[in-house]
């Protein structure tokens, strides 16, 4: 594939509301940001992700919009965000907004006037149907039925996700034109592009035919009827021609339901974004990213299975965006390493195993210091939507409440939404007030300041991953190179990459146990590692109980 510049780049992904509080009102903000560019730039990333902060009444966090071209009071001004910008390109780091256009808020004025007034141009912005119950039987992504009724009128309006974000129409012409309008307006503001919100929730099986219930209440899963339906790619053409091809922007798409013969449409030469996010392996212990409590065992075996087979559909047709953490995940740390959630070098090595694989890696907000999953006492002190309809759900569907606590710790979105620990003092120096989202308890020994002060600190560790990505003479191999996997022991994940004559072989021990991995020819050097020093034999290397080693082989 040719060469863009966005193959260059490690983004980090911002929470705003859990980032840093400038102002003491408990809530990260823009000012926060700007206040830890420094921290940014040492950690060596060279482009930010910032979820949504523009106006919202903050249901799902801000995934709810009442208005696109202001900013949330609570996350500043626009001559603040300005200032952001352009601080942050001088630092030589760039900044994409979140892109959030299949829904809005139902505060938003455009569904404010289609609720006041039938016959306004409004009403049809959104999906309403006429009737005196539930149109079909489709369940929303956060639980109960998509369908809402319309206070004092034979109506019902459709909400793929929570019922007060409900869907745009995406079928009318209007609807399209005005976001259209909205991304170039962004984008002349001068963000270098987007992550694209649920993207293909945007077209809806028109006829709006019941589904077979797959749970006890009777529904099914919308998903099934409007994601990624058919007719979806005249709207995402439409998107591209009329707003990104314009600008050398990247747009980073979250496409859940695409299937691997039909990326080439998607992330091709002339595909509708620049990469997309594939949550396969992301999802691998529950039957789905909608149903927590049905938990699926796996091993390390099916993970790397996942990952290597989406790497190889991805690399076939075009560019990945790879990542073990985001803002609706647990940590990384508990879900994969599980009892060694707390080991710093299995730690280290899973941050490599992911990092080294071919596509833009994306760091979440506090995965660089190895943070963990928080632990919850009781379903109140959940502030994530989705836990909650989760918590309610799965007791309908045979779960005890202690059950049903267990799951909803295990998976839910607060997890990696904690405040931001900066260090050990009071709140860890998140803010000076009392944080929206309970800190984490575990602040006193995972923080910043902490490792910052440390060598071997897993801060540490991403930052010479990333300089070594950047700045070394392996660079264009580790960005460029072609990967294939390697066979390996039961419980390592191999693979191999190699550009211009240079390969580079890279090992990653999941298990307790050392591992021996043979080489059919002598490896010229170990380039970079985890743990102790590596001795090479001519035929093979012994890794030690979750190690990283990455040898150049010509
Ligand atoms: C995906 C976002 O990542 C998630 O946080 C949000 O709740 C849904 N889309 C709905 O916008
Ligand atoms: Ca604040």
């Amino acid at each position: 594939m040719k060469k863009q510049w966005w193959q260059r780049e490690v983004v980090y992904q911002i929470y705003p509301k859990s980032f840093y509080d400038s102002n003491g009102d408990g809530i990260g903000d823009i000012n926060g940001i700007l206040e830890k560019l420094p921290y940014l730039k040492e950690l060596g990333v060279t482009m930010l992700w910032i979820c949504p902060i523009y106006q919202s009444p903050m249901d799902d966090n801000g995934y709810d919009i009442s208005d696109y071209l202001n900013l949330a009071p609570e996350f500043g001004t626009m001559e603040q965000l300005k200032n952001l910008i352009d601080t942050a390109k001088e630092m030589g780091i760039k900044i994409i907004m979140d892109l959030v256009i299949n829904h809005t808020s139902d505060e938003h004025k455009w569904f404010q006037e289609a609720l006041k007034d039938k016959n306004s141009p409004y009403h049809d912005f959104y999906i309403f149907k006429e009737g005196t119950k539930e149109p079909n039987n489709w369940r929303s992504v956060f639980g109960t039925s998509v369908w809402e009724k319309v206070p004092d009128r034979e109506e019902y309006f459709f909400h793929a996700f929570g019922k007060k974000q409900p869907d745009l129409n995406w079928e009318n012409e209007k609807v399209r034109e005005a976001l259209y309008d909205m991304v170039n307006t962004w984008l002349d503001f001068g963000i270098a592009g987007f992550r694209v919100d649920a993207i293909t929730f945007i077209k809806k099986d028109q006829t709006y035919k019941n589904l077979e219930p797959d749970g006890v209440d009777g529904l099914a899963k919308c998903t099934k009827a409007s994601r990624n339906q058919s007719g979806i790619e005249v709207f995402l053409q439409e998107l591209k021609e009329k707003t990104f091809d314009k600008y050398q922007c990247v747009t980073v798409a979250e496409a859940p339901g695409v299937q691997y013969d039909e990326l080439d449409q998607f992330i091709g030469e002339n595909g509708f974004f620049s990469m997309i996010f594939d949550f396969r392996h992301a999802d691998l212990d529950v039957a789905s990213g909608s149903e927590w409590f049905k938990r699926v065992p796996w091993t390390v075996k099916d993970l790397n299975k996942r990952i290597m087979t989406s790497q190889m559909a991805i690399q076939k047709v075009g560019w990945s965006a790879n990542f073990i953490e985001n803002h609706d995940q647990p940590r990384a740390t508990s879900k994969y390493l599980l009892a060694e959630e707390r080991n710093e070098e299995a730690v280290k090595m899973m941050g490599a195993m992911y990092f080294f694989l071919k596509g833009t890696p994306f760091i979440y907000q506090g995965q660089e210091l190895g943070m963990v999953n928080f632990e919850r006492e009781s379903i109140d002190d959940f502030n994530d939507i989705s836990s909650i309809d989760q918590y309610y759900r799965s007791m309908k569907e045979g779960c005890t409440k202690e059950e049903a606590l267990y799951y909803i710790n295990l998976r839910s979105r607060d997890n990696s939404r904690t405040p931001f620990p900066w260090n050990d003092e009071k709140n860890g120096g998140f803010t000076t007030g009392t944080p929206w989202l309970k800190m984490t308890e575990t602040y006193k020994e995972i923080n910043a300041k902490e490792q910052m002060g440390r060598e071997d600190s897993i801060f540490h560790f991403y930052k010479n991953m990333i300089d070594f990505r950047q700045h070394s003479e392996y660079s264009d191999c580790l960005i460029y190179g072609e990967i294939t996997p390697i066979a390996t022991n039961e419980d390592v994940i191999g693979y191999e990459r190699t550009y211009e004559g240079k390969k580079i072989k890279c090992y990653y021990n999941f298990s307790k146990e050392s591992k021996k991995e043979t080489l059919e020819e002598e490896a010229k050097a170990v380039i970079f590692h985890t743990g102790d020093q590596i001795e090479l034999s001519k035929t093979g290397i012994l890794l030690k109980p979750y190690q990283a080693v990455l040898v150049c082989m010509e």
